[in-house]
């Protein structure tokens, strides 16, 4: 593997671990204002995260590279309200799709196959995730403007559990 595509993927291992980070800042946020529902959601949002580190961790052993870990900086802590957080939840993955997209430019550009291949997966996955922070923040948007609505929305986001993506889905 070449040392441009090892150092980005190390770079993208980090963001991603970021990524989990922040989304267990955005749980305790809503821990505290006792909207357990919308923490469940980003539990399973951390550890989906978590996992996707994983997937650049195992990819960078698989082709003899080495996994270089780095500083993983402190995420936000506050927001002003549960739309403020979706809002930002959804900026962050736009940002993470822009980073995906610019890393399977450089696997273009260095004719590496099997990292382009191994990205693939991930370019379906932001279509998923941007899709998916999308509808609850548009629920939010419609319904939870009253703490009725506030309060539907937490127990339907409480359902959400947490499934590990296949170790063959690289
Ligand atoms: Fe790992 Fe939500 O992108």
């Amino acid at each position: 593997m070449k040392e441009t595509i090892e150092k980005a993927l190390n770079a993208q291992l980090n963001a991603e671990m970021y990524s989990s980070y922040l989304y267990l800042s955005m749980e305790a946020y809503f821990k505290s204002i006792n909207l357990d529902g919308f923490a469940n959601w980003m539990n399973c949002q951390m550890q989906e995260e978590s996992a996707h580190a994983r997937k650049f961790y195992d990819f960078i052993n698989q082709r003899g590279g080495r996994v270089t870990l780095t500083t993983i900086d402190g995420p936000e802590t506050e927001w002003d309200s549960p739309v403020a957080v979706m809002e930002a939840t959804l900026a962050h993955e736009q940002k993470v799709t822009a980073l995906i997209n610019d890393l399977l430019d450089l696997a273009l550009d260095e004719r590496d196959h099997a990292t382009n291949i191994f990205l693939q997966w991930f370019v379906t996955e932001q279509v998923e995730e941007e899709d998916s922070v999308n509808s609850v923040l548009q629920q939010l948007k419609q319904t939870g403007a009253s703490e009725g609505g506030l309060f539907l929305v937490d127990r339907e986001l409480a359902q959400r559990t947490f499934t590990p993506p296949s170790v063959t889905a690289a």
